[in-house]
C-alpha cells in the first residue's frame, strides 16, 4: 500500500505513471527513455529524466500540476508564491534579486552572501552596501547577521530597496531572523533569506524556526542540500505584500531553463510531502537525536562540537561542526582517515570539518563515522592552536565601483604584492566560511592583503579567486 504522504506527492505519482505507461514520444528529451538500447548503464543513466512537458504533464501543460504542486509547498511555508527551480538555489537567489528595485538602487546585503546573489547584482545593476555578521569568540564561526549593524545601514540608507541575508551559515548558526524582519519592516524594506541549509527548519521540535514564519519576505532553501530530493532541486518562497509577484515570475524565469526536468520538480515535490507528514518530523526528530549522540561522543576526544545548547534557538541540530585547532589536529587529516574507510565528508581544511548528515542515514553509517573519528583522534596530535575567529570580519575595503560595472570591466592578473591600491576585479574569500575579504569593485588594501596572506597561511583554502595560490590578484585595468 503507498504511503499516505506518497499519494500527497502528485509529482511523484505522475513521474511514476509516465514511467508506467512508457508512451511513444515525439518530444524532447532526444533519449526519449530508450538509452538502454545502446548501452545498460546509459539507459540506467537517462530512464529517470522524465520531463515536465510532455513528462509529468502535457506538452501544453494542461494539468497544471507543477502550478499544484507549488500551491501546496506555499501553503506549507506560509508563503503567497512560490516557484520550484531545477537551476539550484543559485537561480533562486538570483530570482529572487531581480524582483527588487530598479539598476542604481540600494540593496543591504550580508556580507556573506553566496557568489549567485553577486551575480544577482550584477544583473539587477542594484548597488550593495555590505552588513557586517557577529562572530563567536569561543568557537570562531559566524553566528549571524549584525543586528546593530544592519539598524545603522538602514538609518543611513533609507532609500534602500530590500535586506539580503543568509541564515543559516554554512556552520549551523543563525541570527535572530524574526528581530531582522522587525528592523527592515519597521522601514517597509522587504527582507530575503537565503536559507539554502535549512529547507528543513521548522519542522520538528528543537529545528528553529523557518525564515517565513519569522517574517521574511521571501526565501531561497536549496531542497537537495538537507532533504530527499535530486541536486539542484530548490524553492524560491515569498509573501507579495513588500514583493510583486509578476515581478518574481519575471525574475525566475529569466533565468530559468525552458526545459525544465520533471524528475527533479517531482522531487522537489515528494520532499515536501514529506516534511508535511508525521513521518518527515518522526525522521527529523531521529536524525537530530543522532547528531546529539555523535556530538557527545565526540566532545571527549578534543574536538570542539558546538550544537543548539551554545547557540540555544539558533542552530541548526542536525549540523555536525567539528572544530579540530583546540585538540592541534587537523580537519584534512581526519577526512583523510574517513576517506581510508569510504566516508566522503563535504568539507574539510586544517580548523574544521562538516560531515553533512541526512534524513536517510541510519545509526550504522553514523557509529562508522564516530567510531573512525575517535579512532583518528587517538594518533599523535600536534601542538593545539587558539581557536580563531576568521580575521576577515573586520573592516570591509572601500567600494570604488559596483560589482556589476567590475563585472564588466577589463581585468588584468597582477602579481599579488603589486595589487594594493588597485580596484578588486574578484570575490576572494577564505573557506570556510567563505567570507569575502575582497569583493569585486573593492579597493585592493594593504590590509585586505595582509588578512589574505595570513589566511593562506593559516592553511585556509583561498576560494573563488581565478589564481587561489594568490600569486596573482585579479585588478581593474587602470
Ligand atoms: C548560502 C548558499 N546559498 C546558495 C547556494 C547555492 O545553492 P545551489 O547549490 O543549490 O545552487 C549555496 C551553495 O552552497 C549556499 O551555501
Amino acid at each position: 500500500m503507498t504511503a499516505q504522504w506518497v499519494a500527497d506527492a502528485e509529482l511523484l505519482q505522475a513521474f511514476a505513471a509516465h514511467v508506467a505507461a512508457d508512451p511513444v514520444t515525439f518530444a524532447i528529451p532526444g533519449h526519449k527513455r530508450r538509452a538502454g538500447r545502446l548501452d545498460a548503464a546509459y539507459g540506467r543513466l537517462l530512464d529517470g529524466d522524465v520531463p515536465l512537458h510532455g513528462g509529468i504533464d502535457t506538452v501544453k501543460l494542461e494539468r497544471g500540476v507543477l502550478r499544484d504542486a507549488e500551491r501546496k509547498a506555499a501553503e506549507l511555508w506560509g508563503a503567497h508564491w512560490c516557484r520550484f527551480s531545477v537551476g539550484g538555489s543559485s537561480h533562486a537567489n538570483q530570482a529572487a534579486v531581480l524582483a527588487l528595485g530598479r539598476p542604481g538602487q540600494t540593496v543591504l546585503v550580508t556580507r556573506t552572501a553566496h557568489r549567485s546573489t553577486l551575480l544577482g547584482l550584477v544583473l539587477a545593476g542594484l548597488h550593495p552596501v555590505w552588513l557586517p555578521n557577529e562572530v563567536d569568540d569561543r568557537f570562531g564561526i559566524p553566528s549571524g547577521l549584525s543586528l546593530p549593524g544592519l539598524e545603522r545601514a538602514l538609518d543611513e540608507h533609507p532609500d534602500a530597496v530590500g535586506v539580503l541575508c543568509v541564515e543559516p551559515s554554512y556552520l549551523g548558526t543563525l541570527a535572530d531572523v524574526t528581530a531582522i524582519c522587525e528592523l527592515a519592516h519597521a522601514r517597509d524594506v522587504p527582507v530575503i533569506v537565503d536559507q539554502a541549509w535549512g529547507a528543513h527548519l521548522g519542522f520538528a521540535p528543537g529545528y528553529p524556526q523557518h525564515a517565513m514564519a519569522r517574517g521574511a519576505d521571501a526565501m531561497v532553501i536549496s531542497a537537495h542540500k538537507t532533504l530527499p530530493a535530486f541536486s539542484q532541486a530548490s524553492l524560491l518562497l515569498a509573501r507579495t505584500d513588500r514583493l510583486a509577484a509578476d515581478r518574481l515570475d519575471r525574475g525566475f524565469d529569466a533565468g530559468h531553463t525552458t526545459s525544465p526536468s520533471g524528475a527533479i520538480l517531482a522531487s522537489i515535490d515528494a520532499a515536501r510531502a514529506l516534511l508535511a507528514a508525521p513521518v518527515g518530523r518522526e525522521l527529523l526528530t531521529a536524525l537530530a537525536a543522532r547528531v546529539t549522540r555523535l556530538r557527545a561522543a565526540l566532545r571527549p576526544t578534543g574536538l570542539l562540537a558546538p550544537g543548539p545548547d551554545d547557540f540555544p534557538g539558533r542552530f541548526d541540530p542536525a549540523k555536525i561542526v567539528l572544530l579540530t585547532a583546540a585538540s592541534g589536529r587537523s580537519g584534512v587529516e581526519l577526512e583523510q582517515a574517513l576517506q581510508d574507510v569510504g566516508i566522503g565528508v563535504e568539507m574539510a581544511d586544517r580548523d574544521t570539518l562538516v560531515p553533512i548528515a541526512g534524513l536517510l542515514d541510519d545509526d550504522a553509517a553514523f557509529d562508522l563515522l564516530t567510531e573512525t573519528l575517535r579512532t583518528a583522534m587517538d594518533a599523535p596530535a600536534g601542538a593545539p592552536r587558539p581557536v580563531q575567529a576568521a580575521s576577515q570580519w573586520g573592516s570591509f575595503s572601500p567600494q570604488r565601483c559596483t560589482p556589476r560595472e567590475a563585472f564588466f570591466a577589463d581585468r588584468e592578473a597582477v602579481p599579488f604584492a603589486a595589487a594594493a591600491g588597485r580596484t578588486c576585479a574578484e570575490l576572494i574569500a577564505p573557506y570556510p566560511p567563505g567570507v569575502p575579504v575582497l569583493v569585486p569593485g573593492e579597493e585592493v588594501t594593504a590590509d585586505a592583503l595582509a588578512r589574505l596572506r595570513a589566511a593562506g597561511e593559516a592553511g585556509l583554502r583561498i576560494a573563488y579567486a581565478a589564481d587561489p595560490t594568490l600569486a596573482t590578484v585579479q585588478v581593474l585595468q587602470d
